[in-house]
């Protein structure tokens, strides 16, 4: 098997709390891998962790078989590794095309940021521009380009997110986190289609945390599941929904 992410014993502390406590988990290339879990163990801080957002105090991170562990955030999403957020992170003053092409750049440092919003337009190269509208037409978002994010409804951000996540130039590993929370049943499944889609067309690769099990299990090839900050059970993803381990956590135990 060819793992394009793989962790070893990664510990992060928040003063006393281990929110990850020795975790080892390797993401299969070209496949759709869910990361689930009860509230709390864990899930969120192993994307900012993998993408850089905190330094692990123990343990490596591998990416296309090279350690990134010590590289900065921007580094990692040259590389390829792009994330969506749990809540989306967006400018409320820019339209729905404006916000999905800044995607480009990941989280753009002020000077980015300051030099394109100075002449919006003008600063976006035109590719970039033919990109986000290609991906806002793929995502059935196109007849909002000029709308403003709050305009939105809960489920059109969801799906905004994810044209988002494919904005960057050379993406490889897309950690997505909680893509389908907040939306009715029927667009959950779409959002899966579209990320199964998205993995055929461009062989990308999914990272998923997921609460939404029911629709999430028809859709990924394998599954984690963590509790406690610690790796539970892995495997197929119906297997692993039923593993006692994980029946457990979500109980409470
Ligand atoms: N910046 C932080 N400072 C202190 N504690 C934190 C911080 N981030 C997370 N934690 C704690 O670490 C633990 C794991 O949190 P995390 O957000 O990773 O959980 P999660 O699995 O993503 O949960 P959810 O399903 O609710 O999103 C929790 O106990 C949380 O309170
Ligand atoms: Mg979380």
């Amino acid at each position: 098997m060819d793992y394009i992410l793989e962790t070893r014993g990664l510990v992060k502390k928040f003063g006393e709390l281990r929110a990850l406590d020795g975790v080892d988990i390797r993401v299969p290339r070209g496949m759709v891998t869910l990361l689930i879990g009860p509230n709390g163990s864990g899930k969120t801080t192993f994307i900012n962790v993998v993408t850089g957002v905190y330094r692990p105090d123990a343990g490596r991170i591998y990416f296309e078989g090279e350690d990134i562990t010590e590289l900065p955030p921007h580094e990692r999403f040259r590389r390829g590794l792009v994330r969506s957020f749990q809540v989306p992170r967006l400018f409320t003053g820019l339209t729905v095309t404006e916000n999905t092409a800044f995607a480009r750049y990941g989280n753009p440092g002020e000077g980015v940021v300051s030099g394109l919003f100075r002449r919006l337009w003008e600063g976006f190269e035109r590719e970039t521009v033919k990109k986000a509208f290609r991906l806002l037409d793929f995502t059935k978002l196109k007849h909002l380009w000029n709308h403003r994010p709050g305009e939105l409804s809960g489920g059109q951000m969801k799906l905004l997110e994810i044209a988002r996540s494919m904005m960057p130039d050379n993406p490889r590993l897309i950690l997505m986190d909680e893509p389908t929370s907040g939306v009715f049943p029927a667009l959950a499944h779409e959002i899966f289609r579209y990320i199964r889609r998205l993995r055929e067309e461009y062989g990308l690769t999914f990272l998923i945390v997921e609460h939404r099990l029911d629709i999430a299990v028809e859709y990924a090839d394998y599954a984690y599941a963590m509790a406690w900050g610690k790796v539970v059970a892995e495997g197929k993803p119906h297997e692993v929904l039923e593993h006692p381990k994980v029946i457990e956590s979500y109980l409470g135990g």
